[in-house]
């Protein structure tokens, strides 16, 4: 019995440095968003410029095809005017089977998928992903700094060295982000990429937060209703313990006042 847990405890504990080896290899940067934490929120410029990174820049490659075009226009989101959808919609075409051609999206499509076989689609990436754990054991920093999906696409879309092999017909790219440290992913942001129009700036770095800022909306767009009915839920369940231990105490007073009575009374 005493060898058997033995062994278990020294797996454990090999399995877990193992785990804290491999996690200081790779380098994941540390981003303060504005929806993270119990009231964070997105911020809708952040998104908007995020949607124009991804659309002149990503979308060569990766698809968001579990993304509604319409929800762009939702509130919490990019927010954008329902004319604007509808042209972003545009700009996609999809096959129509009934008339045998492609045809310009609705907002009611989603997005298309990945153009690039190879390049994997960005959908649920920032929630697919995990870009730091610690501190161990109590899970604070996934409650107020979130999981590090985010921070992940940050690093890696920061993390190239400028170091590239050749492997089997494919090029590798050295990414100090990335676990391996070789991606297949040619260096996408060199800053400058793009003109935000709202004149933010448009260097290397902006432009990686701005873009992760917009994927993570898009794999939890009801992040800020789901905070909203949690807080609720908070303030109610408080509200029901103080009527809960008021109504115990009103329910048992006579009962606690005969036996104050009767102890008394004995004495
Ligand atoms: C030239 C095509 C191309 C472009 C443009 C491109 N990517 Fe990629 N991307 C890829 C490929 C291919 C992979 C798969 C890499 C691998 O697994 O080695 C990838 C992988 C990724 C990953 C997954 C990393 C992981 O942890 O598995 C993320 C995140 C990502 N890309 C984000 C982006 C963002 C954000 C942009 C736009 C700024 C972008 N990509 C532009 C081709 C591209």
């Amino acid at each position: 019995m005493f060898m058997k847990l033995a062994i278990t405890a020294v797996t454990a504990l090999t399995l877990s440095v193992g785990g804290v080896a491999a996690s200081e290899k790779i380098h994941t940067e540390s981003v303060d968003f504005s929806f993270e934490g119990p009231f964070g929120t997105y911020d809708q410029n952040q998104l908007q410029r995020g949607l124009q990174v991804y659309t002149e820049v990503c979308s060569a490659c990766h698809g968001l095809k579990f993304v509604p075009i319409r929800t762009l226009g939702d509130d919490g989101g990019p927010s954008l005017p329902a004319d604007q959808v509808r042209a972003y919609a545009k700009q996609f075409d999809i096959y129509d089977p009934e008339k045998d051609e492609d045809v310009p999206r609705k907002p009611t499509d989603h997005f298309p998928t990945s153009a690039d076989p190879n390049a994997p689609d960005l959908s649920l990436m920032a929630k697919a992903r995990k870009g730091y754990e610690g501190p161990y054991g109590t899970g604070m920093n996934q409650l107020f700094r979130g999981i590090g999906g985010p921070e992940h696409i940050v690093s890696i879309l920061n993390g190239y060295t400028g170091e590239e092999k050749e492997e089997a017909g494919t090029t590798y790219y050295e990414n100090h982000a990335f676990p391996g440290g070789w991606i297949s992913m040619p260096p996408p942001l060199f800053g400058e990429d793009v003109e935000f129009a709202d004149g933010s700036s448009n260097e290397l770095e902006k432009e990686a937060i701005d873009v992760a800022a917009f994927l993570m909306w898009t794999a939890e767009p009801k992040m800020m209703d789901r905070k909203k009915s949690g807080f609720i839920a908070v303030i109610l369940l408080t509200m029901l313990s103080v009527l809960l231990y008021a109504t115990n105490k009103r329910l048992w007073a006579p009962v606690k006042q005969r036996a104050k009575d009767e102890t008394s009374g004995e004495s």
